[in-house]
This record gives structure tokens, C-alpha cells and sequence, in this order.
């Protein structure tokens, strides 16, 4: 039986298509904004996506300040510098170009401009008083589907723990999906982003707190990412792989932000916060191992999965199908060159067994662990740490 939930939350507008990114200025003049902060990173400025939001917004007569210094795993340093120029031009409202990372900062910023608590006072579920300034979100990585959830990820520097903050006033007021800006990822970070976005669909829809509103965008997810997600690996420029990885990381986004993540998430963020291992990366090492130790707590929605994912023929029985997709998504990652979590970069081994502790006591603190079908005890988490360390031989 399906659990009773709460309120549904999700982007009050959503724009998906080739080029809706230029609907930028019409969405900004539905709210009279005349002074905006473009946040993003300095990749986006270089590869143009940024600049030629810019550009559009100058042309429409929009004051435009920009703050290009959100990092990959963006910390608290980066929303203060963010709030800093936010305030000192007077801005109104913020454009996030970028992947999750700018487009979290963002939402950092916005809640900071009518909330005075300092961020940290805010982690956790539900604690933020205020909406916030306008925000407008526009996805260049499909991705974490951060533009449709009302989620942020923040690093917390004074304790290297990668933050969950989750409020309704962190859903952006408009998401610009636009497969286009994805065009330009280089493979390695199609296929990261791609399995970060396919592990949303399968905890979303594995999770306790999996609902009616969030299965069939978590099913959908999942679909779309079979379909897509080689194809647009191997083929950058295929732009019906895009469009479908786009729609996939969205439809992720609002599945796992109103029902939940799981065990991967909560054991793949220490690993963020600590080693520095690009999002999507830790969750694809981590995905197979995670799936072996949980599948026998919950065989149909399991065997589900794998049967989208096309792991086992569709009328395999529910158990061996569920058993099928360990197979199946150790099979991804190679297809899609994911390395083994030893060879990480920045991961040393002795590092690694020294804050196995800590990184699982994390993972746990954070909450999404509780979220799995079977859940672990810390001792649990830190052999699963050490199996997908050992994974591969
Ligand atoms: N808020 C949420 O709901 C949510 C969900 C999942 C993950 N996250 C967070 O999002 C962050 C990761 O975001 P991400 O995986 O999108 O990556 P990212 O934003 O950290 O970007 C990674 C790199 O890719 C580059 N890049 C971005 N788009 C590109 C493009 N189109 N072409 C070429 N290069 C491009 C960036 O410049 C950057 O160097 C993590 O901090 C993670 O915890 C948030
Ligand atoms: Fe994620």
C-alpha cells in the first residue's frame, strides 16, 4: 500500500524545450525585476551560456551583476560572497545558470536575502521562515534536477559536511529547461550526472517515503534514462538523447525532492565533502553496492527498476529480476567508463580507512540512510564503504 504524504512541491512555472532559456527576461518581467544577480561558475562563463544570458538580460535593459565564483560543491563562502554583491547592487532577483552547484548556491542566496539566521541554523527539514528573492533556475547538467526541487546542497567549511537544507522556499520560482546548454558536457560528465540523475528516479521510487504524486515521475525518470543515457554518452551532439536526459533529470528532481533519497546519497556526500569527488561520480560508485545490500527488502519495486532498465527480460519474476539489476548497474558504469571508487581522483586509501567512521556517523546525521528500504547501522554503512571500495578486484 502506498504511504499517505505530504505537500507536493515543484516549480510554479517550467519551461522544457530547445531554447527556452531565451524566456528569461519574460520571466523576470511577470515579477518587474530591474536588478538581477546571475549566479554561476567560471566554466559557464567561459563556455558562453552564462555570458549569453547576460547579454540577453543587458539587452532588455536588466542590470546584471555577476558572481562566477560558485566551486563545484558549492560551500558557505560561496553563498556569502553571493549575498555580499546581492546587497551591495541593490539586486532584486537571481538568474542561476550552471549545473547543481550554482544553481544550489543560488537558492542559498535567495533565502539569505530575508532570513538572517546564518545558513548552518537552516540545514535540516523544513527550518527556513521566508521565501525568499525571485529565483529563476537554468540547468546546464542533466543532472541533478536541482532547478525543479526544493532542495540546496551546501558545504558547511567549518566541518568539511556536505549540508541537506530542504524548504519551500528554496523551489526557484521559474525552471528554464533547456536541453541545449547540455550540448556542450564532455562525456565523463554526461555519464556522472546521468547516473546521478538515474539514481534519483530508483531512490525516489525505493524510498519509504515513495508516493503516488512521485512514482510515476520516478518510473519515468528511469525509463528515460535507459533510453537516453548511452546514447547521449556516446553521441554529445544526438540532440533526442539530450532532450530525454534533460526531461529525465528534471522529472528526478521533483520524484526524490517530495519523496525522498536514500543510502547512496547519504553515503555518497561524505565522500563529496571530504575527497572532493564530483557529485554524480560518488553516487555511481556507490549505486551497485548499495543496491545489493537493499534489493531483498523491497523485491517488486527492485524488480521494477531493473525490468525498465532492461536488466532481465520483462517477464522475469520479481525475484531474480530484482537480483538483476546489481548486474545491470555494475554493466552501466562500465559502458559508461565510470572508474572504481579507489581510482578517484583525490580518493588515498589511508584517508579513506581513517574516516570511515566519520563518513558513515555523516551519512547517517544526514537523515537519507533512514529513507532506505533496509536500513543500515553505521557498522553496516562502513563494510558498504569498504565493499565498493574492494568492488572491480
Ligand atoms: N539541490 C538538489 O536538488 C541537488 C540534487 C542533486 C545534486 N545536488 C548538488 O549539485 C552539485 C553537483 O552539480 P552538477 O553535478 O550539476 O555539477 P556542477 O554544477 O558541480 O558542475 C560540474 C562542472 O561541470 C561544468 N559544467 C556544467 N555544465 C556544463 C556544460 N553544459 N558543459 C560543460 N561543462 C559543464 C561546470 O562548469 C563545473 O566545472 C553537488 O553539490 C550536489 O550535491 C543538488
Ligand atoms: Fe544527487
Amino acid at each position: 500500500m502506498l504511504t499517505a504524504f505530504g505537500a507536493f512541491h515543484v516549480p510554479p512555472t517550467i519551461l522544457v524545450g530547445g531554447g527556452v532559456r531565451r524566456e528569461v527576461v519574460a520571466q523576470l518581467q511577470k515579477y518587474l525585476i530591474q536588478r538581477v544577480l546571475l549566479v554561476t561558475d567560471v566554466g559557464m562563463m567561459q563556455l558562453g551560456p552564462a555570458r549569453e544570458i547576460a547579454a540577453l538580460l543587458d539587452d532588455a535593459g536588466v542590470s546584471v551583476t555577476i558572481y562566477d565564483g560558485v566551486q563545484p560543491d558549492p560551500t558557505d563562502q560561496n553563498v556569502a560572497h553571493g549575498l555580499d554583491l546581492f546587497r551591495s547592487n541593490d539586486c532584486q532577483a537571481i538568474v542561476a545558470v550552471g549545473g547543481g552547484s550554482p544553481i544550489d548556491a543560488a537558492k542559498a542566496i535567495s533565502v539569505l536575502t530575508t532570513n538572517s539566521s546564518p545558513l548552518s541554523q537552516y540545514a535540516g527539514y523544513h527550518k527556513i521562515p521566508r521565501a525568499g528573492a525571485p529565483l529563476i533556475a537554468i540547468p546546464t547538467t542533466a543532472g541533478t534536477g536541482s532547478e525543479a526541487t526544493k532542495v540546496a546542497v551546501i558545504t558547511d567549511t567549518t566541518q568539511d559536511v556536505k549540508s541537506m537544507i530542504l524548504s519551500v522556499h528554496l523551489v526557484p520560482t521559474a525552471a528554464l529547461v533547456d536541453y541545449e546548454l547540455t550540448l556542450s558536457m564532455p562525456p565523463d560528465l554526461t555519464a556522472a550526472v546521468g547516473v546521478d540523475t538515474l539514481t534519483h528516479g530508483i531512490e525516489a521510487y525505493v524510498s519509504r517515503k515513495a508516493n503516488g504524486m512521485t512514482d510515476p515521475l520516478a518510473l519515468s525518470c528511469i525509463e528515460l534514462v535507459a533510453k537516453h543515457l548511452r546514447k547521449a554518452y556516446r553521441e554529445p551532439n544526438n540532440h533526442d538523447a539530450r532532450a530525454g536526459m534533460m526531461l529525465a533529470a528534471c522529472q528526478g528532481g521533483m520524484a526524490f525532492a517530495n519523496s525522498s533519497v536514500c543510502l547512496v546519497h547519504g553515503m555518497s556526500r561524505p565522500i563529496g565533502a571530504i575527497f572532493h569527488v564530483p557529485h554524480g561520480l560518488s553516487n555511481a560508485v556507490l549505486l551497485p553496492t548499495v543496491t545489493q545490500f537493499s534489493w531483498r527488502a523491497s523485491i517488486t519495486r527492485y524488480a521494477t527498476v531493473a525490468r525498465l532498465l532492461n536488466c532481465c527480460p520483462f517477464h522475469t519474476p520479481d525475484e531474480p529480476a530484482a537480483e538483476s539489476l546489481v548486474k545491470g548497474l555494475q554493466q552501466l558504469n562500465t559502458d559508461l567508463n565510470v572508474p572504481r571508487l579507489r581510482d578517484c581522483r583525490g580518493v588515498d586509501e589511508a584517508r579513506f580507512r581513517s574516516l570511515l567512521s566519520k563518513m558513515a556517523a555523516d551519512a547517517l546525521t544526514s537523515g537519507s540512510p533512514q529513507n532506505n528500504p533496509r536500513v543500515p547501522t553505521a557498522e553496516e554503512i562502513v563494510a558498504l564503504y569498504e565493499s565498493a571500495w574492494s568492488l572491480g578486484g
